[in-house]
């Protein structure tokens, strides 16, 4: 029986029985809980819950069945309203901790925090398909994701039918509820195109990366701007949070130069096209930079042109006077050359977001030498999840 002190950047209740410090998921601050040891490394123990014996009065039901057995979401057992101040004081503890700043910082709330996911990835073992159970390769079977778009979870049933015995099925839906399959796996399966067709909208599946009925690609929406999205192109996940971030991208670029660095299909680097004066997106996925292309015409901009390759390596390349860069990296964020690059060109702004506030604070801490860091946003792209996107505004000094 132990008292958790706190919660851990991934929402892990911290305890520290004979100073030793143990993550269990599903425990709050200040609750007195029993459980058992699953995992015992040199530096940390892996807890599991087994009862409660004072509750936080923070502790809201989980509306989520499957939670906290699933390993896809973490924060189902607190309010909405207190899973964003987690978020909050987890983004800022990384920051003070890593980068040694401490900027007041806004939130951005999802109101549509269920069922907002437009892309989610079942895992297929024994005939099962679902998530993952936390911490392990066992599979919680789910018929509902309650963080996926009802389009989604609608064709889940059908996909049970399929009977495949082990593999991945990634789900993906646009703004018009349209569907497409990703499917791997080493197996032969029957699939009733006919008849998937006739209950939803299938734009398309791919099986082990080969197209195998109508698309490989569709079309999303976002704020009036339309977007083609190749089933392996980076799309963000939360139409809602990228609709702010979108309005983000056009109310504070300029009619400057700006480089979309990580631009993906094209979609804040088109944007900030419409006020910039010229505009580079350099992308190292060649068939998000085939969407970009043909996004720059249904567009119809002129003044933005799309790299094709490492963006750590192109932006050094680029000739024109850069003023602006936009930087929406992987997790791991930039690279020791990507920062070198940067701190060569020495553009007026830098607009970073991130979707790993660790790797956000260590490129931070590598730049606010010569960048004053005026804006913070923390916007809930992955409600109930521990993951959460900051937006940070760098101008130099
Ligand atoms: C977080 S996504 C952002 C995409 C885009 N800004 C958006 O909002 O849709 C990061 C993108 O960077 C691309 N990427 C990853 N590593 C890269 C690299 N070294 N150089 C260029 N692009 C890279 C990925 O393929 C992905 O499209």
């Amino acid at each position: 029986m132990d008292k958790v002190l706190n919660l851990d950047h991934q929402a892990r209740g911290i305890i520290k029985p004979d100073g030793k410090i143990t993550f269990v998921k599903n425990a709050l601050p200040g609750e007195i809980i029993e459980y058992k040891i699953i995992k015992e490394t040199k530096k940390y123990n892996l807890g599991q819950l087994t009862n409660i014996i004072q509750k936080s009065p923070h502790r809201v039901a989980s509306m989520c069945p499957y939670f906290p057995k699933c390993g896809g979401c973490s924060l189902h057992h607190m309010a909405y309203l207190d899973t964003l101040d987690y978020k909050k004081e987890k983004v800022q503890d990384i920051l003070l901790r890593y980068a040694n700043i401490k900027p007041k910082i806004n939130v951005i709330a999802n109101p549509i925090y269920l069922n907002y996911r437009n892309k989610i990835t079942l895992q297929i073992k024994d005939k099962k398909i679902g998530y993952f159970a936390e911490n392990t390769h066992d599979i919680i079977e789910i018929t509902n994701c309650l963080v996926a778009k009802d389009s989604i979870n609608a064709i889940i049933p059908d996909l049970k039918k399929l009977k495949i015995n082990s593999g991945s099925i990634t789900i993906r839906s646009n703004y018009n509820d349209e569907i497409m399959l990703i499917i791997n796996t080493s197996q032969k399966f029957e699939l009733d195109f006919k008849e998937l067709s006739s209950k939803h909208k299938l734009v398309g599946v791919i099986l082990n990366n080969k197209l195998i009925y109508n698309e490989d690609k569709f079309i999303e929406n976002i704020n009036g701007k339309l977007f083609q999205v190749s089933y392996n192109s980076f799309f963000q996940v939360n139409n809602y949070i990228n609709e702010k971030l979108f309005e983000f991208i056009a109310s504070n670029v300029t009619n400057k130069v700006i480089v979309d660095m990580f631009c993906g299909v094209g979609t804040l680097g088109i944007i900030a096209s419409f006020k910039a004066k010229k505009v580079y997106g350099i992308e190292n996925n060649y068939h998000a930079i085939l969407n970009a292309l043909v996004n720059k015409k249904m567009n119809k901009r002129s003044n933005i042109e799309f790299l094709l390759g490492d963006a750590n390596d192109l932006i050094s390349k680029i000739k024109d006077n850069i003023d602006t860069i936009i930087i929406d990296p992987p997790r791991a964020g930039l690279s020791q050359k990507g920062i070198n690059a940067i701190l060569n060109i020495k553009p007026q702004e830098i607009i970073y977001i991130s979707c790993d506030a660790m790797s956000l604070a260590r490129d931070l801490k590598r730049l606010k030498n010569i960048y004053n860091i005026t804006q913070v946003h923390i916007a809930d792209m992955f409600s109930f999840s521990y993951h959460v996107e900051s937006i940070c505004v760098l101008k130099k000094q």
